[in-house]
């Protein structure tokens, strides 16, 4: 089996970006050498997480972090996406851990020796306990103390960063996290979501600030998921329904950082669920940036209803991932299309997408074939969006390695590489090696 690519465009090109991604608490590991964060009290919950597990080891990539560098030249790879865990790098005082931060230098070093970009996010939902305690995302000043985080740690990393991302997913961060409950810190209200949001996106405004000013030349952007909206069938009121939902899931997100303003639906909102917007805020956030991240696994469908804002979502249709999430990959090439027409975007970078399967290793082997037909499948959606004109510049596989799946703990695999956790052996799975030939077979065509 191999990957291809059907429309031959410029992902055939050594100047298109592939990449694996990771993030902190779900690889490293080593909680006991940093301060708490949401996780580990997420964790120690009872019932919060599938197999009751927790971040304290994980994939102890904090010791293997020599082995796992290996891996990922192994593979191929132009680029790793990896986050910097918060609470590992800033005390309680605000000020730099400097033995947190040498973990990172030192890694990032031997990423650079090996000509491997690092595409660096700061956030990837490893909020510091304290600052929870002190309200969190609800509270405004946790954006000034990222802020704060994010000048320190760049001016302390200096150049060896590829690329900067201020947040993952902050639709993850305050709606699951503050409104759903499912993700750490687990609060549950509809007056919740909305503030988190805002607080979260005025801190990647308020960090893009420092970055411009401590590292101009490195690239800045932002890492937002989408799972595009579609009506459950042609009824007027369905697409309504949809198109509601997808602001409230989606476009909440963008629209802010590219027009300086939240969806109308924001006028319909009660007010006990309005964000607490101070005047300047939407100029801060649309600072403008380098590159957006866009993360996709799944799409979503809405019917209508009288209930909350008018739409419920329905159950996923089959195909479906060992997660429960539907395949369906003409949803990305819509979605790029459509964010392509909506807004004036600078370039993309498709930063995470995958699948989770139940792999099985059997003499060493892990034939995960329906990953390697969703990663084919998904690699054609991109390209189609970019033989539309779409400017697409890389693509990062998720995961480099299985690792903690957040809510679902270890349950889920999403590696390219398998993770056996009683031995913390790695080994290849077939697509990791299908994505590592297809890599390897690109021209040098003009780059952009
Ligand atoms: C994304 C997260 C990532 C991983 C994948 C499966 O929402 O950014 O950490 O859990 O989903």
């Amino acid at each position: 089996m191999t990957l291809s690519i059907q429309n031959k465009s410029e992902m055939l090109s050594k100047s298109f970006i592939y990449g694996v991604a990771t993030a902190s608490f779900q690889i490293e590991g080593a909680s006991e050498s940093r301060l708490p964060n949401i996780w580990d009290a997420f964790c120690a919950k009872e019932g919060k997480i599938a197999d009751g597990s927790n971040g304290n080891i994980a994939c102890d990539h904090l010791q293997l972090w020599e082995q796992d560098v290996d891996l990922i030249e192994s593979l191929g790879v132009d680029a790793y996406r990896l986050s910097i865990s918060w609470p590992r790098v800033i005390d309680l005082e605000g000020k730099l851990n400097h033995k947190g931060l040498s973990f990172y230098i030192k890694l990032l070093d031997e990423l650079n020796k090996r000509k491997i970009k690092s595409f660096v996010t700061f956030y990837h939902w490893d909020l510091p306990q304290h600052l929870e305690e002190k309200g969190g995302w609800l509270n405004r000043e946790t954006a000034y103390q990222f802020e704060n985080y994010v000048n320190l740690v760049s001016k302390a990393l200096g150049d060896r960063v590829y690329a900067y991302a201020t947040l993952n997913e902050p639709f993850c961060s305050a709606y699951l996290g503050y409104e759903a409950g499912v993700h750490a810190p687990g609060l549950k209200s509809k007056n919740y979501g909305k503030k988190a949001a805002h607080h979260l996106l005025l801190a990647h405004g308020l960090a893009i600030q420092q970055l411009n000013k401590n590292c101009p030349a490195i690239k800045k952007g932002i890492v937002l998921n989408f799972t595009p909206c579609y009506p459950n069938n042609e009824s007027f009121q369905d697409k309504v329904a949809a198109n509601i939902a997808d602001d409230y899931f989606n476009q909440w997100y963008i629209k802010p950082l590219f027009d300086g303003q939240y969806p109308e639906l924001i006028e319909k909102l009660e007010d006990e669920h309005q964000p607490d917007i101070l005047e300047g805020d939407l100029d801060i956030i649309s600072t403008p940036i380098d590159y957006l991240g866009v993360n996709y696994y799944t799409r979503a469908i809405y019917s209508a209803t009288n209930e909350g804002y008018g739409f419920r979502e329905l159950p996923p249709q089959e195909p479906l991932t060992d997660i429960g999430w539907e395949i369906y990959p003409q949803a990305m090439t819509d979605l790029l299309i459509s964010l392509d027409q909506k807004y004036k975007l600078p370039p993309i970078y498709i930063t995470e997408n995958g699948m989770a399967a139940a792999d099985k290793i059997i003499a060493q082997q892990v034939d995960d074939f329906e990953r390697i037909d969703y990663l084919q499948n998904h690699l054609n959606a991109v390209d189609s969006a970019m033989s539309a004109g779409v400017d697409i510049r890389g693509y990062f596989a998720w995961s480099l390695m299985d690792n903690f799946e957040w809510a679902e703990g270890y349950t889920k695999r999403f590696g390219l590489v398998y993770v056996d956790y009683q031995t913390q052996e790695r080994t290849v799975k077939k697509s990791g090696k299908v994505y590592r030939d297809f890599i390897s077979q690109r021209q040098d065509l003009p780059t952009k």
